[in-house]
């Protein structure tokens, strides 16, 4: 992370910014007033769909499709929506996809032992296995994967893509998401216990607790958000371990350590420029160090926030054993991450075989990062062993 985030939390915690496109807003960057934006009601997601906010690509257009989106939905309306996911996303459900997620990491790692070294780990494990995993839950068919992989691609990409291609991105996506919902209503009584047959189930059982749009883009939010920070959060993870080996052997000495490591790495690793998405004050809010007025923009740094010094002691080093607490890479509030548990058992279990079975791995080379997107992850990392 940038040490100007850590000096500007400290002399202007609420940072006026200017970036590429939209109206000027505001940057949070204490950890106690990211929640109070992640929180508080006074901040709206959905009065962002009408602001033209900070942003790094240029804005895409309003659709009925957006303002039903989970992530742009104020009380009651998101209460509605998460109650149904929380239904139909369960521990039980979850818990029933580790062995998946394990055979499919086995099976990932030993294909990439067999096609032998070098080999690109982004291509190899990082990518394939929350695809495989998020498609599994939602019950995507394997030949479905691709259509809907391509199109997130351009619907996190940055403005190096232009607008054009990323409202058809999403638009594909919609499309093919109206097909499956459609598979599950013409066969209703198929093998289909998955999470979108869950969510249809439950929105024809009762139709007024969740209208077709909002199936539709429930089934889009999961599979978007649903693997692609996975996936570059596990490549993230696996550079930092390797380019200090000593993390890399600390954890080979006990695999045991995983899970702490994991929660350490979220805190410390940055996600993107800027995480969570865009609030609107709906009236005078005082933060640390200014007022967010009525109809302002705010946006949150969890990177900066996860290394506040007055939540953790020395913020800035990467403490494997350090056990986290109330990290805000998932978010906070009532739109915190819906995945969380799911993400974690991900990130855990990619580590866990990597290191277990491949004890030796190393760095080949410069990690070659991804420039056209929001997010922030490796583009390639070339490994030996
Ligand atoms: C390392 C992996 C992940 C990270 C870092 C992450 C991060 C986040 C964050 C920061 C938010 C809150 C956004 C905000 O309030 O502005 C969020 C929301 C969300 N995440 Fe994740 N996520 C991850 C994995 C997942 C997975 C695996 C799923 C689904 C299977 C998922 C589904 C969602 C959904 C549906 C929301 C919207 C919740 C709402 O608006 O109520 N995420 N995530």
């Amino acid at each position: 992370m940038d040490p100007a985030y850590a000096r500007m939390r400290a002399e202007q915690p609420l940072l006026r910014i200017k970036m590429a496109y939209g109206q000027e807003g505001w940057l949070a960057l204490r950890h106690d007033d990211v929640r109070t934006v992640l929180s508080d009601p006074r901040f709206s997601r959905a009065a962002t769909l009408e602001a033209d906010l900070p942003r790094a690509e240029p804005d895409l257009p309003n659709t009925p499709e957006m303002a039903a989106n989970i992530t742009n939905l104020d009380q009651p309306e998101h209460g509605r929506l998460r109650g149904l996911i929380a239904s139909a996303f369960t521990a039980r459900r979850i818990e029933r996809l580790r062995p998946f997620v394990d055979e499919t990491a086995q099976r990932l790692v030993t294909e990439m032992l067999v096609a032998g070294s070098p080999a690109d780990l982004v291509k190899a494990v990082c990518e394939p296995l929350p695809v495989a995993v998020i498609c599994e839950l939602m019950g995507v068919p394997p030949a479905g994967r691709s259509i809907f992989r391509a199109g997130i691609e351009a619907v996190v990409s940055n403005a190096t893509v232009a607008a054009e291609a990323r409202v058809a991105a999403v638009q594909a996506i919609i499309t093919y998401m109206a097909e499956l919902i459609d598979e599950r209503r013409r066969d209703p009584g198929g093998p289909r216990d998955d999470l979108l047959g869950a969510l249809v189930a439950a929105r024809d059982a009762d139709g007024s607790r969740l209208s077709e749009a909002e199936l539709n883009m429930l089934g889009v939010t999961l599979l978007v958000a649903g693997h692609e920070t996975t996936l570059n959060m596990i490549g993230n993870m696996v550079v930092t371990l390797l380019t200090d080996r000593s993390r890399w052997d600390y954890l080979l000495a006990d695999p045991d350590r995983i899970p702490a490591a994991v929660e350490e790495m979220l805190r410390v690793i940055p996600s993107g420029p800027y995480s969570g998405l865009a609030r609107v004050a709906l009236e005078d809010v005082e933060l640390t160090g200014g007022t967010v007025r009525a109809g302002e923009a705010v946006l949150v740094s969890a990177e900066a926030a996860n290394r506040d010094p007055e939540v953790y002691d020395d913020p800035e080093t990467l403490r494997l054993d350090r056990e986290p607490a109330n990290i805000l890479s998932f978010g906070y509030g009532s739109h915190r991450c819906v995945g969380a548990v799911l993400a974690r058992m991900q990130m855990q279990i990619a580590l866990r075989a990597l290191i277990t079975r491949v004890p030796k791995l190393d760095l080949a080379g410069e990690v070659e990062w991804r420039t056209s997107t929001l997010i922030r992850g490796p583009e390639a990392v070339l490994v030996t062993w």
